[in-house]
């Protein structure tokens, strides 16, 4: 029976367009999904819209709209979005989705039955861009440390869950599991959030726009509570490949990763595994990104009128090089800078230089010395047998950044491979070979170009079947498969894959 691996982003608020660092979480999980489906595991991606609270009816008011209409607007954006950036998602979960309603009311009543519920007034702080509590020890200057925007005083009465009993629990795990990756964000999430854990107010009653629970009408479910829940309900719908049991029962095989943005690791690193715990259910792995900076190393926002839309880069430059680029020039976990000139650069010095080149000066070989033949491996070339064993290493170690979700480091395995093979038609000078030597060498360089376009593929999603069918072959793209002979294949017209550009 296939392996299964389930992957998550978290779902964006529809309060707004999306931009260039919400598309980096999500290319992040596409990356991940894809290459474990060439790892020949069958994959369940999920996305979609956090689509009630606060911030989205104040939203929806303003710009003269009926919630629902508002939100089914907006995500319907979301999804064109995805698809013009090539994302596999399996679903696409909105919280006003009827299935995910009656799930978390029922939810909801289990809890109280259970008696983790009780009914207080919540008096205290509250940001609302953020959806979120705080103390007044936690905010910076008075703002919200998170966003920086002003908080407002809330005084209403709410109900409570009884979360702070899990407060050695919700240490332990952290401290000893690899619920929370990279490792290092752990401390400062228990100094900041869980030393001070209070029990959580989860409904709210000074406006509508939310699930309201069955037992009193006044109330609605608080946000991030609700939204949190979507990495179950999505296993209700009808598209799903997996039940909710499979994913989620302790027992459960199913390898799982949650992507998340730093500053939403408390969400889903305290309340979402206590959630859990009390469900009864096995708990999640969640990795944690940076962002997308501007200029000053702040957080790339719509507030700030920084934003850059994905959109028009993808039209300038090709969804393929925006994906390369983030997931190859921002360190994973780690804040990162975007620009057009540091995509051109990356263009340019990368895509351009040790990509491109290499399939084009193999197509020419190949056509001026063999008539667009791919010839027969007959002899051992030297210089070739000298770098087999670092390529054997070089993809064992791509395997290995997969698998420990060290993207950014993946993407310099295969740039290390390809530079190797560039070296080896510079040491081995095919114009100046001829018979078999020379086919040789041709034989070895589209058998490397198809194992780093393999490597590619999951990132490089047009310009990888542009390779593939070039090279003639529709054989699976799977991991597997590197390393598996060409012969005597016709090769197919080419483009240059990505052109050099100007810095602007
Ligand atoms: N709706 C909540 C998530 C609920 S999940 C149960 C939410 N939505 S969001 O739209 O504000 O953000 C979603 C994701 O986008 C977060 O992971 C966040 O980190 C990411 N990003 C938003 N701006 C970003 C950057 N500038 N850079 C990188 N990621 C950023 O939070």
């Amino acid at each position: 029976m296939a392996k299964k691996f389930y992957v998550t982003t978290p779902i964006y608020y529809p309060n707004d367009k999306l931009h260039i660092g919400h598309a980096y979480t999500t290319i992040l999980a596409d990356y991940i999904s894809r290459y474990k489906k060439m790892q020949g595991y069958e994959t369940m991606f999920v996305t979609g819209a956090d689509e009630h609270g606060q911030k989205i009816q104040e939203k929806a008011i303003k710009s003269n709209e009926e919630p629902i209409n508002f939100v089914s607007k907006m995500s319907k954006s979301f999804q064109k979005l995805w698809t013009e950036l090539g994302i596999e998602n399996d679903i696409f979960l909105r919280t006003t989705n009827k299935l995910h309603i009656k799930y978390v009311q029922d939810s909801f009543s289990n809890l109280m039955e259970e008696g983790f519920i009780y009914k207080s007034k919540y008096t205290g702080l509250y940001c609302k861009s953020d959806e979120a509590f705080y103390t007044e020890s936690q905010l910076k200057n008075g703002k919200c440390p998170d966003c920086g925007k002003e908080v407002v005083n809330v005084s209403e009465d709410s109900y409570f869950l009884k979360i702070s009993q899990f407060k050695e629990w919700i240490k332990k795990e952290l401290s000893t599991t690899n619920l929370l990756i990279p490792e290092y964000r752990v401390k400062e999430l228990i100094n900041n959030f869980i030393n001070e854990l209070q029990d959580l107010s989860i409904t709210r009653t000074s406006f509508d726009w939310g699930i309201q629970i069955k037992e009193d009408e006044k109330h609605v479910i608080y946000v991030w509570l609700d939204a949190l829940q979507n990495y179950i309900t999505a296993l209700k719908m009808p598209e799903s490949k997996f039940t909710i049991d499979e994913v989620w029962n302790k027992n459960s095989d199913v390898e799982l990763l949650q992507l998340v943005g730093k500053e939403i690791i408390r969400f889903h690193c305290i309340y979402w595994p206590i959630v859990l715990k009390i469900k009864g259910f096995r708990m999640p792995k969640i990795l944690a990104h940076g962002w997308l900076v501007n200029k000053e190393g702040e957080k790339m926002s719509k507030s700030k009128g920084d934003v850059i839309n994905p959109i028009d880069i993808i039209n300038l430059y090709g969804r393929d090089s925006l994906r390369f680029y983030l997931i190859n020039n921002i360190s994973t976990g780690e804040d990162g800078k975007f620009s057009e000139g540091l995509l051109i650069e990356t263009i340019n010095g990368i895509l351009v230089n040790k990509y491109s080149n290499l399939v084009a000066r193999t197509d020419s070989m190949i056509r001026k010395y063999n008539d667009g033949i791919v010839p027969f491996k007959k002899i051992n070339i030297e210089h070739y047998e000298e770098i087999k064993n670092d390529l054997y290493k070089i993809r064992d170690s791509y395997e290995q950044h997969m698998n420990n979700y060290e993207f950014s480091h993946s993407t310099k395995d295969i740039i290390k491979y390809t530079e190797l093979i560039n070296g080896l038609i510079d040491k081995t000078e095919p114009w100046k070979k001829e018979g078999e030597e020379l086919n040789s060498i041709l034989n070895i360089l589209i058998n490397e170009i198809y194992n780093i376009t393999i490597l590619l593929s999951p990132i490089l999603i047009d310009t990888s079947k542009n390779v593939f069918n070039w090279l003639d072959t529709n054989q699976d793209v799977l991991f597997e498969n590197i390393g598996k002979d060409f012969k005597g294949t016709k090769l197919n017209n080419i483009k240059h894959l990505f052109n050099r550009l100007e810095i602007k």
